[in-house]
């Protein structure tokens, strides 16, 4: 197959046994699953890798991982952490402001990684010839001590498009999008995006690693926003930041089930019976929660569509996602029965990657994280967009505008209006039962498979990957 992940074992060169890596992710599924994700690809070259977290984050990451082997985790040595009890409260399915408040609680409670983190790296770097500290772009503040160590080099994780992050930077210059044609004329501003108190903790963490980081790792791929890789070179030139597109981090390839493992999730037989690009996923990840109206909304949009449907409905995470039970959302009263055969709604984790990588999935509605972006694009399916806050509005112009693999839901400058059933059934049927539907479903086809043949031998990621890889162990 050409498409095989970067796991060929056998990358062995004796220097590289004495660089270790260590991960500093953010406390949000997002962002612990794209770096465990890196971690497993930067084993696959035999470097050992430490992931550090608090005990409860780190096992939501492990606990949620899918599209691999849970066991190949068992070589990352994890770091679980014991921090103070954090508060923890629910969503606010009525908030106007729909960036994860709730889970700012944890985001400041990752201070409390900083002496562990500290301590973890000195140890290392006594015993290591270099220790590479990658951490997410949220979480600078809590690596200050690698800027201190002799042998110890740090890069940035930005768990964001290339376009987003490049875009941010061309703004911080106090350019205009107007001056550069590779932004269109109508990108959002990210004014709604978060609240005041992210925006400060972002400004905090930022300012702890800007000017020590020595490169900027994204899970992309050249292929898909290369232009955008090449606009972040050009305009950190000065400051000799290296960027990385390591991506995609996810696998482009469903292992088969061994025998004797887990029975497969129903959600993925059901699909077995549908015709092939006949089902639309509905999911909006991990940070949206809807309110009573929105759900109903889209309860009788999805029906109306006529189209076949797995529809996720779930609360966002709290900041400690074994604590305490979710609210469960109501559905209009005998809808589950009144779509029975044609949707199936689910209430938990959802093997979103497979449920991707499934012949009969045709099209994914989605609230456009760069996460789930990613995996679709990997698996080759078009995108019905419907941002709901963060770098999510900005995704949204990339997928539909430029790569033109999407059609939107709901236009951002909306902003809190309830996105009606009408207009959930005609962005439904636009993407799922349209010539127009069908080109884009080509065009995310073609990219699919463009992207999984990057990571095979001599494809553009695996060879960004091993000169990422040289220039750690150089
Ligand atoms: C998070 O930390 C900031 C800065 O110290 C503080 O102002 C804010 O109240 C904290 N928020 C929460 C939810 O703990």
């Amino acid at each position: 197959m050409a498409n095989q992940q970067h796991d060929q074992s056998n990358h062995g060169i004796t220097k590289q046994a004495q660089v270790v890596v260590v991960m500093v992710p953010l406390p949000a599924q997002g962002h612990l699953n794209q770096l465990l994700q890196l971690s497993r690809l930067v084993l696959s070259y035999n470097i050992p890798v430490h992931y550090v977290g608090a005990i409860t984050h780190n096992r939501q990451a492990k606990h949620r991982v899918h599209g691999w082997d849970p066991e190949a985790a068992a070589n990352i040595h994890f770091h679980d952490i014991e921090i103070p009890p954090f508060h923890c409260p629910s969503p606010n399915p009525n908030a106007k402001i729909k960036f994860p408040s709730q889970l700012q609680p944890a985001f400041n409670a990752s201070s409390h990684l900083t002496e562990p983190v500290s301590t973890l790296l000195r140890v290392l770097s006594c015993k290591a010839r270099k220790v590479i500290v990658i951490h997410d772009s949220l979480m600078g503040s809590v690596i200050k001590e690698a800027h201190s160590l002799r042998n110890t080099e740090s890069y940035t994780f930005h768990s964001v498009s290339g376009f987003a992050v490049s875009l941010y930077i061309w703004e911080q210059k106090g350019k205009t999008m107007e001056e550069n044609e590779l932004f269109p004329r109508d990108v959002p501003s990210l004014e709604g995006c978060f609240t005041d108190e992210f925006a400060d903790f972002i400004a905090y963490q930022y300012s702890n690693f800007q000017k020590f980081s020595t490169g900027y790792v994204y899970n992309t791929c050249k292929l898909v926003e290369g232009a955008y890789i090449d606009l972040l070179e050009k305009e950190t030139i000065k400051e000799g930041i290296k960027h990385w597109a390591l991506g995609p981090f996810n696998p482009v390839t469903i292992p088969e089930r061994s025998k004797g493992s887990k029975k497969k999730h129903f959600c993925l037989e059901w699909l077995d019976k549908q015709a092939i690009n006949s089902v639309i996923y509905v999911s909006f990840g991990t940070t949206t929660t809807l309110d009573d109206e929105q759900i109903k909304e889209l309860a009788i949009g999805l029906r109306e569509s006529k189209q076949k449907f797995i529809w996720v409905l779930r609360d966002a995470d709290k900041a400690d996602v074994f604590n305490g039970e979710e609210r469960r959302a109501e559905l209009p009263k005998g809808y589950e029965d009144s779509v029975d055969g044609i949707g199936l709604v689910m209430r938990d984790w959802a093997p979103q990657l497979e449920i991707l990588a499934h012949p009969a999935t045709g099209g994914f509605m989605s609230h456009c994280g760069w996460n789930s972006c990613m995996e679709s694009i990997s698996m080759g399916v078009p995108i019905a967009a419907w941002p709901m806050h963060s770098d999510q509005p900005r995704n949204t112009v990339l997928i539909t505008k430029i790569l033109k693999i999407g059609v939107l839901v709901k236009e951002w400058v909306l902003g809190d209006e309830i996105v009606t059933s009408k207009i959930v059934e005609s962005a439904v049927n636009r993407l799922m039962a349209s010539t127009e539907g069908d080109e884009m479903r080509k065009r995310a086809a073609e990219m699919g498979e463009s992207v999984g043949r990057s990571v095979a031998e001599g494809g553009v990621s695996r060879m960004e990957m091993e000169s990422f890889i040289a220039h750690i162990t150089r």
